[in-house]
């Protein structure tokens, strides 16, 4: 279990300051040091620079694009690297934009790899679909092979070809999901765990169907998108687009429970912690510490308790 950490202090796949600060908080959170104490072995890459374009005007109304994509043409080639050194790759955000460099970079170092989208949205729209403009809601069209003709031509996007199919997709957690997006996914027939299928099946069922879903056709490396407001923002109100009925913390740290058993759990993103939206310090807090459990949870950390192997009685 080595874990190679990437820093993404990303925000302008949104509109709403603070995301670039939670790298920084995670890690005065103890990240490292939790990992290390349960048995992982960690190398911090440090948080990557962006740069800002100048004359990033909306593109099809999409905010930044330019800004957006070279910041994910640099988050690629990180995640590769970190990949190639034989790493499982954490990546700190920053908004859901970085998903676009995260899953691009760990399919170009691994080959094809299966996706699991932990949120309350699909951040599937294209940037003809979005309402908002926001790149942070689009990244998955940009992924989709299926979705490669629907796209208009994006200026810095050029390096980025789509690399996952529809099918090795599933959906965890969504509650607020635009007309469009909701067409798209029933036209790819992409499999979703919404709330209500949450509250039908319970979580462990979930994680079963999920798995048995992604492995129907061949076992790849898993990649583990987890957008924080996923969680109910009673328990994770620090994020620029909350909304209500969420996963509880339970169901939240489940799954990283059960997709570090599966020993495939090869990339993670962190996502949409937002230190500066909570009302209060213990919003915040709460906030940061479920997505320091989250990680921890990717990397082995049981709720009945862990020992490390070497570890004697005294
Ligand atoms: N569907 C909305 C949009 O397209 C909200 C997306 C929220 N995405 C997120 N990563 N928090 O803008
Ligand atoms: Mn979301
Ligand atoms: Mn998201």
């Amino acid at each position: 279990r080595s874990v190679g950490i990437i820093g993404a202090p990303f925000s302008k796949g949104q509109s709403k300051d603070g995301v670039e600060c939670a790298p920084n908080k995670l890690r005065a959170a103890g990240l490292l040091d939790r990992l290390q104490q349960q048995g992982c072995a960690v190398k911090d890459y440090g948080n990557l620079t962006f740069e800002n374009v100048a004359l990033d005007e909306p593109v099809n109304g999409s905010k930044s694009v330019r800004t957006v994509g070279s910041a994910n043409q640099r988050l690629s080639e990180a995640v590769k690297a970190v990949k190639r050194d034989g790493h499982t790759a954490v990546i700190l955000g920053g908004d859901h934009s970085l998903a676009i460099g995260s899953i691009h970079g760990h399919t170009a170092a691994v080959g094809p790899v299966s996706v699991v989208w932990v949120d309350a949205h699909a951040d599937i729209n294209t940037p003809l679909t979005s309402n908002t403009g926001n790149v942070h809601g689009q990244p998955m069209s940009y992924l989709l092979y299926e979705l490669q003709s629907k796209l208009p031509p994006l200026p810095n996007f050029s390096w980025m070809k789509p690399c996952v199919s529809s099918r090795d997709l599933v959906y965890i957690g969504l509650r607020d999901v635009d007309p469009a997006e909701h067409y798209i996914m029933k036209l790819l027939a992409v499999k979703v765990f919404s709330m209500t299928q949450v509250d039908q099946l319970g979580m462990a069922r979930v994680m079963e169907e999920t798995c048995d879903y992604l492995w129907d056709r061949a076992k790849k490396p898993i990649h583990l998108s987890y957008d924080i407001d996923a969680i109910d923002p009673s328990i994770t109100p620090a994020t620029g687009t909350p909304a209500v009925g969420g996963l509880t913390y339970r169901e939240g740290v489940y799954i990283t429970e059960y997709l570090y058993q599966t020993g495939l759990l090869s990339a993670v993103d962190m996502v949409e912690v937002n230190p500066l939206r909570g009302r209060t310090e213990d919003d915040v807090r709460s906030t940061v510490s479920t997505a320091v459990d989250l990680l921890l949870g990717c990397f082995g950390r049981r709720r009945e308790g862990n020992h490390l192997p070497d570890y004697s009685l005294p």
